[in-house]
């Protein structure tokens, strides 16, 4: 696409300007033909800059998820390498991300955007998703695993997720289990993982990630006040999203990695050290049973292990919620 090619020519001089006369000669495309592309480039965010004898140089690029830019220094194999379904708005990344792995999309395809108007969290739950804010990012993946090992997929993401806010953003969030990341004792990031599969093979798995990134606390609607927060509050700062996105990619991608050759052992040992529920007393609420008990321990299935009354139960993701006990 000629509109991707310039935008590399431009990077590719960064602080120099680039002349028209260069950029047509290079990409057989007319002046004119580049002057449109300039400004479509404009209205998408980018800061161009024109000297009528120079050129243009390529001063700042917008903070939007522009697949361009996410592959643009991207360093991972598969994920978001082939195909990324960019929108501005949209229902639900999930429902997207369902619809393109029924058609036959590859694993690793990414469904990205800006917003979304129906995003949809655990337990029928909606997700509030405002535009430009966040990141609403659901991949495609087609894991080797039986179906019964699916569920561990949202506790590989919640480590990677974990592990790419603290090395870009240094906040010291830590995992909820099974599927919350919490600065605070407040929501950061929500995981959505769906399955299609077989009786003894998985089709395909969407993990679907919600980051809570530029949210200022006034925007959160009233019932998320409480119990909801933003890596902006977090880390005191807007945080530039493309780089964290990108960070994520790499994180999933070597968690999936690691999971696929050595097996679930390791992932499950990172997200023993990055859990905040492990140690606590934990209220376990929503299920047939319903008590409080001591959270030691994630099994080798991902189950919770509780202690409570002297013997252990295991808790099932889906079926329960859990909630620190308040003393
Ligand atoms: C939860 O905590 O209840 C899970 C929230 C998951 C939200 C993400 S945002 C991107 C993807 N698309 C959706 O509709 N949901 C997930």
């Amino acid at each position: 696409m000629v509109r991707t090619s310039i935008l590399n020519m431009l990077r590719n001089y960064s602080n120099e300007y680039l002349s028209g006369e260069e950029i047509s000669r290079q990409l057989a495309v007319s002046r004119t033909a580049i002057w449109k592309h300039m400004q479509t480039l404009k209205q998408a965010g980018y800061e161009i800059e024109a000297h009528p004898r120079k050129g243009y140089r390529l001063k700042s690029v917008p903070d939007f998820l522009l697949p361009d830019e996410i592959r643009d220094q991207l360093n991972t194999k598969i994920l978001g390498q082939q195909e990324i379904y960019y929108f501005e708005d949209i229902d639900s990344t999930n429902n997207e991300a369902k619809k393109q792995a029924n058609l036959g999309c590859r694993e690793g395809a990414i469904v990205l955007s800006e917003m979304q108007n129906s995003g949809r969290g655990r337990i029928s739950r909606s997700w509030f998703s405002p535009a430009n804010k966040g990141i609403w990012l659901s991949v495609v993946l087609r894991p080797p695993f039986y179906p019964y090992d699916a569920p561990k997929c949202t506790l590989l993401a919640a480590v990677a997720v974990t592990k790419a806010i603290r090395r870009v953003t240094q906040v010291k969030c830590g995992i909820k289990w099974p599927n919350d990341i919490l600065y605070e004792g407040k929501k950061i990031v929500g995981i959505l993982t769906e399955m299609n599969a077989e009786m003894d093979a998985i089709n395909h798995v969407v993990i679907g990630m919600g980051i809570n990134v530029n949210i200022s606390p006034e925007e959160f609607p009233q019932e998320l006040k409480q119990i909801a927060t933003s890596l902006l509050v977090a880390a005191g700062k807007p945080i530039p999203r493309l780089p964290l996105l990108q960070e994520i990619l790499v994180e999933l991608e070597r968690e999936y990695q690691k999971v696929i050759q050595h097996g679930f052992g390791q992932m499950l040992d990172e997200w023993r050290e990055l859990s905040v529920t492990l140690g606590q007393t934990v209220d376990v609420i929503g299920g047939s049973k319903q008590f409080s008990g001591l959270a030691v321990d994630i099994d080798e299935d991902g189950t919770l292990l509780v202690e409570t009354e002297g013997r252990l139960e295991k808790i099932i993701a889906g079926d329960v919620s859990i909630r620190p006990r308040h003393k």
